[in-house]
């Protein structure tokens, strides 16, 4: 299956990445319309399963929950999965409505295997990287994906200060990465970050707690997007 261009075209371009992870779940629709409104286009959903890191977060039932949604309002679902053997799951979260799939190279020893799922099933595929994996680890998949996601806190929780050591891996990455492939970053970015990680290399910034955490989410959005293209 071929991926939803919708996404391919996004992954080009600079975004700001809500991050569903710090959102009130008890309003989970109406928070995503806001950001959506203020001009998001790219929803993170931070999985987590409790063993490649201590937090259980949600799963495929979100993921197709918020599906029509976001598609409808023009956005695609950007999923990254903080969980062991990423293999047993990834089809789950192609067929429930994610555009695109990234997954740990830590979390798995069959990093082909996952990029390859998560392709047939119609989503663009990404490598993640925790902030203490060298860079290179990544080179051997370099043909196969279509972005990677450098994190610059370790994962399982928002609201962790960014790790400065982020915007030279950021550039060591880019540097590496053929120019078609787009570059997260995902942890600690606030309108302060967002312009210095966009001069690193990253094109793609996720934000949990600087635009759910604050009181105007939709202003808070529109505050790291005016940041990163200043
Ligand atoms: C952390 C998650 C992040 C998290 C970022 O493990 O992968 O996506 O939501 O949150 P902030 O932006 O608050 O650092
Ligand atoms: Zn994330």
């Amino acid at each position: 299956m071929s991926p939803n261009p919708r996404a391919s075209e996004l992954y080009a371009t600079t975004q700001i990445m809500p991050s569903i992870l710090s959102s009130d779940f008890a309003k989970l629709g109406e928070q995503v319309a806001q950001v959506m409104d203020a001009g998001a286009r790219v929803i993170h959903v931070d999985v987590m399963d409790g063993h490649f890191v201590p937090p259980i977060t949600i799963g495929p039932l979100i993921v197709s929950a918020l599906a029509d949604q976001v598609h409808d309002a023009g956005g695609v679902l950007d999923v990254h999965l903080m969980i062991e053997q990423p293999d047993r799951q990834v089809e789950e979260f192609t067929k429930a409505g994610a555009d695109a799939v990234s997954f740990h190279i830590e979390a798995t020893p069959h990093v082909n295997r996952v990029v390859n799922q998560i392709r047939e099933g119609g989503a663009l595929a990404g490598i993640v990287l925790n902030p203490g994996t060298a860079v290179t680890a990544v080179a051997g998949a370099f043909e196969d994906i279509d972005f990677a996601l450098c994190m610059s806190v370790n994962p399982g929780w928002g609201g962790q200060p960014f790790i400065e050591e982020s915007l030279s891996r950021l550039q060591a990455l880019r540097a590496m990465l053929p120019e078609r492939h787009a570059l997260q970053v995902d942890g600690g970015i606030d309108p302060d970050r967002a312009p210095l990680v966009r001069a690193a290399g990253a094109n793609m910034m996720v934000a949990g707690s600087a635009i759910f955490g604050r009181a105007d989410p939709a202003a808070a959005f529109r505050a790291i997007a005016d940041a990163a293209s200043s």
